[in-house]
C-alpha cells in the first residue's frame, strides 16, 4: 500500500516538472508567436532574388553552414570580428535559417560587398589561391553546373506560403532570371546579399 504522503509528493514533483519544463515554452516560444507580425514591421531585410534563392540552395546542400555560422553574439569581440549583431528581425525570410553552431571558418552573417565577385569566384574554385593557409575544401565544380530554374518558381510560392512577400510578377520571371546561371554566379549572388 502506498502512504498519503508518498502520493502527495509524487503529486507536487509531477506538477513542478511540467511547470519548469513549460517554462521556456510560456515565457520565450508563445510570446514569439505573436510577436511575428512586431518583427516583420521593424525588419528591413528584403526576400531574396530567384537567383539569390538558388544559391542558398546551393549552399545547403554543398554543406556550407557545416562549417559557416551565420550569427554574431552580441558580444563586443564578435562583433568587432564579424561586425553587426544578429537580430531577430534580420532573419524573418529565412526558412530554414542557417545560424548554425559550428564555425570551422569564420562567420558569414554580414559578408556581404566584404570582396568582390571575382575575389569569391578565385577563393571558391581554390581558397589556397587567396588564403594560402586555407582548410576550405575547393569547388570546382559550381563554375561547370548550371541551373535549368525548374523548380525555383515552386519553391517561391511555397515561400510565399510561410510568409515572404514575392509578387506573381516576381515568381512569374524567377525561372528566366536563374536559367543557364552557373551554381558558382548564383552562390556568390546569395554570398553578396548577406547582412543587407
Ligand atoms: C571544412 C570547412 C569549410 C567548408 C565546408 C566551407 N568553408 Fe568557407 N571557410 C573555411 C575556412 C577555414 C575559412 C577561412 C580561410 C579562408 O578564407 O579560406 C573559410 C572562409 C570562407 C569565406 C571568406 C570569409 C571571410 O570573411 O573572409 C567565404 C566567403 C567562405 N568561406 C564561403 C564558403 C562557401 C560558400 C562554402 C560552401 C560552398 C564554404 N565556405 C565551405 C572553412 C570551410
Amino acid at each position: 500500500m502506498l502512504n498519503k504522503d508518498f502520493t502527495q509528493s509524487v503529486g507536487i514533483l509531477i506538477i513542478s516538472i511540467i511547470a519548469v519544463a513549460s517554462f521556456s515554452l510560456l515565457t520565450w516560444v508563445i510570446p514569439d508567436m505573436f510577436m511575428k507580425g512586431e518583427q516583420v514591421k521593424a525588419s528591413t531585410a528584403k526576400p531574396y532574388s530567384a537567383l539569390e534563392l538558388a544559391g542558398r540552395d546551393i549552399y545547403i546542400s554543398e554543406g556550407c553552414h557545416t562549417c559557416h555560422t551565420q550569427m554574431v553574439r552580441p558580444l563586443p569581440a564578435e562583433v568587432a570580428r564579424y561586425g553587426k549583431a544578429t537580430s531577430g528581425s534580420d532573419d524573418i525570410y529565412e526558412y530554414p535559417n542557417l545560424w548554425g553552431s559550428e564555425r570551422t571558418g569564420p562567420d558569414l552573417a554580414n559578408l556581404g560587398r566584404k570582396y568582390s565577385d571575382r575575389w569569391h569566384e578565385i577563393h571558391l574554385m581554390d581558397p589556397r589561391t587567396v588564403v594560402p593557409t586555407s582548410i576550405m575544401p575547393s569547388y570546382p565544380w559550381l563554375f561547370e553546373k548550371r541551373l535549368n530554374g525548374e523548380d525555383i518558381a515552386d519553391k517561391m510560392k511555397t515561400l510565399r506560403v510561410l510568409g515572404v512577400p514575392y509578387t506573381d510578377d516576381e515568381i512569374d520571371r524567377a525561372r528566366l532570371q536563374v536559367k543557364n546561371k552557373t551554381y558558382a554566379d548564383a552562390l556568390i549572388s546569395y554570398l553578396q546579399s548577406l547582412g543587407k
